[in-house]
């Protein structure tokens, strides 16, 4: 099986933590140079030095960003590319506050939309020239399986991830031909400090402690325990390799068999 990434440079967004920390880690010990791209200079450059280089040559940068400021997002991209056409984009940031759909304000619609497919099709259309004049391009997408399944009490999120989803499969089938997959990856509970804060909220709005919180979580998880960043960064990472060229325009819940949904 192909996964050797040496020689591939990686964007890798929403990089200081969680997922997509560990993504870095993965497609790094892959061989890949990694960009980390995040708000939090100290986080990243403490990432960046300690990625694996497991390849002579091997290097790995950062660079701080605020995916909302669309302008900026699409300036740095555009270093960044400069530097080193970039053929692996992972598209991950921050999840929408939580709610219900009805309560939540046209501006949180606006915000989460900027965030998340906004700066996905910034990213896009900045990074594409070097993935076709490579002809290899992937770009994975960190969403939620609420693209699957809606989650109750998520409004913003689970409008704003369908958009995601639609964007992605739309683009899976235009660039195709280019040699390059567009694929998303829905991560389950996964522990991470999302994780911990929605347990914290959670517990606060209902009284309870956080472990009843986290039980309440697990029971509704038949792998009964929560993910590790790391085994969402696995899948990612494969997604990223020569030997998942085939797999494309996919939705691939990484949630310990939570999701009910058959496809
Ligand atoms: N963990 C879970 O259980 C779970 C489950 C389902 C879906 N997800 C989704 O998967 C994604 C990653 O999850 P996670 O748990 O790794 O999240 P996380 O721990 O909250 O990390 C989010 C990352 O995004 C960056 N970020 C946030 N806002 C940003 C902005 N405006 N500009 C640039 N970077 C920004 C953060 O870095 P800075 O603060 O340094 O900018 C951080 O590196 C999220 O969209 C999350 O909603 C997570």
């Amino acid at each position: 099986m192909q996964l050797d990434l040496s020689g591939r440079h990686a964007l890798v967004c929403g990089a200081s933590q969680g997922i997509g920390h560990a993504s870095a880690i993965e497609l790094a010990e892959l061989g890949a140079n990694v960009t980390l791209l995040a708000r939090s200079v100290d986080a990243l450059q403490t990432i960046a030095a300690g990625l694996p280089r497991p390849h002579a040559g091997q290097r790995h940068d950062w660079r701080s960003v605020d995916m909302l400021d669309i302008t900026s997002l699409q300036a740095v991209a555009s270093e960044i590319a400069a530097d080193q056409p970039v053929q692996i984009l992972i598209n991950n940031t921050g999840g929408p506050p939580g709610g219900p759909a009805h309560t939540a304000t046209a501006a949180a619609f606006e915000t989460a939309f900027r965030q998340h497919l906004l700066a996905g099709q910034t990213l896009l259309q900045t990074l594409l020239p070097g993935m076709r004049a490579s002809g290899y391009g992937r770009i994975v997408n960190v969403i939620s399986t609420s693209v699957k399944e809606p989650i109750v009490g998520l409004g913003v999120s689970n409008t704003v991830r369908a958009a995601v989803a639609g964007w992605a499969k739309t683009l899976s089938a235009e660039l195709a031909a280019d040699g390059i997959t567009v694929n998303n990856v829905l991560p389950g509970y996964t522990r991470t400090q999302r994780l911990a804060g929605l347990l914290a909220a959670q517990a606060a709005a209902s009284g309870r402690n956080e472990d009843e919180v986290a039980q309440g979580m697990l029971a509704t998880v038949p792998a009964r325990r929560f993910g590790e960043a790391s085994e969402i960064a696995a899948v990612i990472a494969f997604l990223c390799t020569p030997a998942a060229a085939y797999v494309n325009g996919v939705s691939i819940a990484v949630d310990g068999g939570r999701t009910r949904a058959l496809s």
